[in-house]
């Protein structure tokens, strides 16, 4: 008897457990709701926006302070220690790219292993310095904000860093890891992700989207939030290739760092597109040229660096159509920032130029951020712009304005 009354009292739960779990799945993920009041989250980082790791066994170093051997990876970038003076020519030495103008991609050079830590996590874009000093903080920010509303770091919010010093056609296996990271998520956590880009790192979304089918989309991603995207490159590049560009770190010599900068091909992906750009409109004068969208392949002769043309002619057509990304995109750009627009030099490519400022966000263009604009009516999922007037390009990250946008992004129906 008893044993028969505890039998149907366990059914009877057992039932009641089933109803349960049924009814939480029939009220919440019928009609495409959502299951989770909370869509999950992935962080795609900018140019520079996430943790380097290298580990080393060179054949010669430049310098005899240079480690020429490593037993474990250890931080290069951003690592402040080693950007100081003697250090930056072993650290050059390690980061710089080589170019291979007939496989068309670049490799490390012998005896360096560079690794991005940290995928699916989001360690390495809060903080580029993992001693966490506030120089490096980058994406902290709006990450500790979605932990405030409910969320939890590496679950459902993660982040995916990769190799910023290339293009995306020579970061394939990052690609396939990103859709695989969604995939799970997205599953894991019964709803569609919600991607927030910075900067280049929009360049990066664009380009995965457009490779996704449309039905791949509809299913796992429900908005793209795009933080000061340059869809049409950025100018303040043509100075970085032609002199380098120390970021107004004093210690650092602008023709110093020029040879690692060249060699990033991700840099010369982000030189102005002439879709955009007025074809008069000069970017570079010197006192034999005045150098246009349309004058690129003379610049890079003329500044004595070939392999940059070709690495722009392998990147430009990765996303230059602008093809619609086919998802809910917020567009957030700041503006009323003096934003170097164009450089004379009187010694070129040498010197240091003067600088003609135009309207942005100190980094990216005006011209260049707004061109999302060009989806409305391109594709049926709303795009929206918002102009944040007075943010810079980092600092929007920080920007309360930003992070409250976020907020109703991810809790809009
Ligand atoms: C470029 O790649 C090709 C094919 O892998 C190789 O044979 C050649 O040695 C490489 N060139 C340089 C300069 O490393
Ligand atoms: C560059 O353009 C300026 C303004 O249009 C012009 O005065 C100058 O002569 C040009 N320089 C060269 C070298 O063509
Ligand atoms: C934050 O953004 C708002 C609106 O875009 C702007 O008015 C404000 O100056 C920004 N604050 C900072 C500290 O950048």
């Amino acid at each position: 008897m008893a044993s028969c009354h505890q039998l149907i009292l366990a059914l009877v739960q057992l039932c009641l457990l089933v109803l349960f779990v049924n009814c939480r799945t029939l009220n919440k993920c019928s009609d495409g709701n959502l299951c989770s009041d909370r869509p999950p989250v992935v962080l795609v980082p900018g140019d520079l926006g996430n943790q380097l790791e290298a580990k080393l066994d060179k054949p010669s170093v430049v310098h005899y302070i240079c480690y020429k051997k490593t037993e474990e990876y250890f931080t290069v970038w951003l690592n402040l220690e080693l950007l100081v003076p003697v250090a930056i020519d072993c650290w050059i030495d390690n980061v710089r790219l080589i170019y291979n103008r007939t496989t068309r991609s670049t490799e490390a050079p012998p005896g360096v292993d560079i690794r991005m830590p940290g995928f699916g996590q989001t360690y390495s874009l809060e903080y580029l310095d993992p001693s966490k000093r506030s120089v490096g903080m980058y994406f902290f920010t709006i990450v500790q904000a979605l932990v405030d509303w409910g969320y939890t770091r590496d679950a459902d919010v993660r982040g995916a860093p990769y190799d910023w010093r290339k293009a995306p056609n020579e970061n394939k296996a990052y690609f396939l890891a990103l859709q695989k990271m969604i995939e799970e998520m997205a599953e894991k956590y019964g709803g569609p992700v919600v991607l927030i880009a910075h900067s280049m790192g929009n360049m990066y979304t664009l380009y995965f989207l457009n490779q996704q089918p449309q039905a791949w989309k509809d299913k796992y991603i429900k908005a793209f939030v795009s933080l000061g995207p340059p869809w049409a490159g950025v100018a303040k590049t043509l100075r970085v290739v032609a002199t380098g560009d120390n970021n107004r770190i004093p210690l650092i010599s602008p023709l110093k760092i020029r040879s690692q900068q060249r060699s990033a091909v991700s840099t010369t992906w982000l030189f102005p597109y002439a879709h955009t750009w007025p074809s008069d409109m000069v970017l570079v004068s010197t006192p034999e040229a005045n150098y246009t969208v349309r004058d690129y392949k003379r610049f890079f002769t003329d500044i004595d660096f070939e392999d940059g043309w070709e690495m722009r002619q392998d990147t430009e057509p990765l996303v230059k159509a602008l093809e619609a990304p086919g998802v809910p995109v917020h567009c957030l750009y700041g503006t009323g920032i003096p934003t170097p627009q164009s450089f004379s030099y009187t010694s070129f490519p040498n010197g240091e130029p003067t600088v003609f400022n135009g309207d942005g966000d100190g980094t990216v263009n005006l011209l260049s951020a707004v061109q999302c604009k060009r989806w409305i009516g391109q594709q049926k999922q709303p795009v929206r712009l918002k102009e944040l007037p007075g943010t810079e390009h980092v600092a929007m990250l920080l920007n309360y304005t930003t992070v409250e946008y976020i907020k109703s992004v991810l809790f809009s129906p």
